[in-house]
């Protein structure tokens, strides 16, 4: 796969439009995780050093085109001048005629924020007419909104097909890190695949098992795994009617020298609360009147051995119910794990999507993984082998 960078380019003087996705969680009026705000920092920096002049385009929420003041990108523009280290100027009015010239007043080093490109139809309709509209903002377009790059929007794909397109250097991270977790790893390759809902994960694990050499499976979805083997898992949550999709997935690992992990022993508990009485027991053994939160200690021993021999680790949602304790145990004895070896230089570890951040950070074990996706649904999707649209765009842009 080929795609520029921002190498390419001599960026002085360009109006660099530039897809970021700063769509983070606030409350009051403040962010409270501003990590997508720190990661794009180096391509914003980088742009501003050499002279360009930076249009951001982004998304917040979803208005469904239409002008939701709420959603107005105009509450980050503080957060973002703050990260910068600089003012982010913003489109107030958003008359195209206006924002046209906004873009064409910039100066070298100078950074125009737009408002939230989901305030027009045209955005998620990709509509070809809003897209050409929208690169006229920019003599160069640059996409560093990996975690957006699953939508075919007029911002993420139909822009490409107008500008001299490169990714930025948070894009160029995480297609670099996710090359080398599984298009050209180094084996043993490990999977640790987690959540809820084996239905959420049946093309992630299709498309997993002729890749890696192990996937341990944790959250809900073993016990989906664990009832198909006939074990009554209690009250487990369990998608009984999935069952003989899992022994389908269990015969393809089989098949194609995927070692399924799965749990020898669980934690369980007669309710899902903070303080509940929680028992360990053998994974064949649930009460039937329990449910299983957990992976036991003998199951964290396993994954701890698996990884020990892994190369490769690749990490997709939590072992158990890590947002009340103790049920966070297993999640975090194996994420502690996982980032020891990655900071001894014996693993590379990528996670990402969904709960995994949170699941990790809570842990304390973040810090230490070899890279740590900002995404959540475009993760998912290049884990399932889709071709996301964002990064498409950018391969077929023209130089
Ligand atoms: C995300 O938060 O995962 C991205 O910003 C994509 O948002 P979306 O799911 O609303 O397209």
């Amino acid at each position: 796969m080929s795609w520029k960078t921002l190498d390419a380019f001599d960026l002085a003087g360009k109006r660099v439009l530039t897809r970021v996705d700063i769509n983070v969680p606030m409350s009051d009026g403040k962010v409270t995780d501003a990590t997508r705000i720190e990661r794009i920092v180096p391509t914003v920096k980088e742009i501003t050093a050499k002279g360009g002049r930076v249009v951001l385009l982004a998304h917040f929420g979803r208005p469904k085109g239409e002008n939701v003041p709420e959603l107005s990108l105009a509450q980050l523009v503080p957060a973002l001048s703050e990260h910068f280290g600089q003012p982010v100027q913003f489109t107030h009015d958003d008359t195209y005629a206006v924002v046209l010239e906004q873009t064409k007043a910039l100066k070298d080093g100078d950074i125009l924020l737009v408002e939230n490109t989901r305030f027009y139809p045209g955005e998620t309709a990709n509509d070809p007419e809003f897209a050409e509209k929208m690169a006229a903002f920019g003599d160069i377009y640059c996409n560093d909104a990996f975690s957006a790059a699953h939508r075919a929007h007029a911002s993420t794909e139909g822009v490409a097909r107008h500008l001299p397109s490169c990714a930025g250097r948070l894009m160029q991270a995480e297609l670099e890190a996710l090359e080398n977790a599984l298009s050209k790893p180094q084996h043993p390759v490990v999977a640790l695949v987690g959540g809820a809902k084996v239905s959420t994960k049946l093309d992630l694990l299709g498309n997993l098992i002729p890749k890696v050499d192990q996937i341990i499976i944790g959250g809900g979805m073993a016990n989906t795994f664990l009832a198909a083997q006939g074990i009554n898992v209690g009250k487990s949550l369990c998608e009984h009617d999935l069952l003989d999709t899992a022994r389908k997935i269990i015969a393809k690992a089989k098949a194609g020298n995927c070692e399924l992990v799965l749990p020898v022993d669980v934690v369980t508990s007669l309710e899902f609360k903070a303080g509940a009485t929680a028992t360990t027991c053998a994974a064949d053994a649930c009460p039937a009147d329990q449910m299983i939160l957990d992976a036991g200690p003998q199951s964290v021993a396993r994954i701890k051995a698996v990884l020990d021999a892994a190369k490769t680790l690749v990490w997709n949602g939590p072992l158990g119910a890590f947002e009340i304790p103790p049920f966070n145990a297993a999640t975090d004895a194996a994420a502690l794990h996982a980032a020891a070896l990655s900071k001894a230089g014996r693993l590379l570890s990528v996670a990402g999507g969904g709960d995994t951040v949170a699941a990790l950070n809570s842990s304390g074990a973040a810090d230490d993984f070899s890279y740590i996706s900002t995404a959540g649904g475009a993760f998912l999707e290049w884990l399932e082998g889709k071709t996301l649209p964002g990064v498409a765009a950018l391969v077929a842009a023209k130089s």
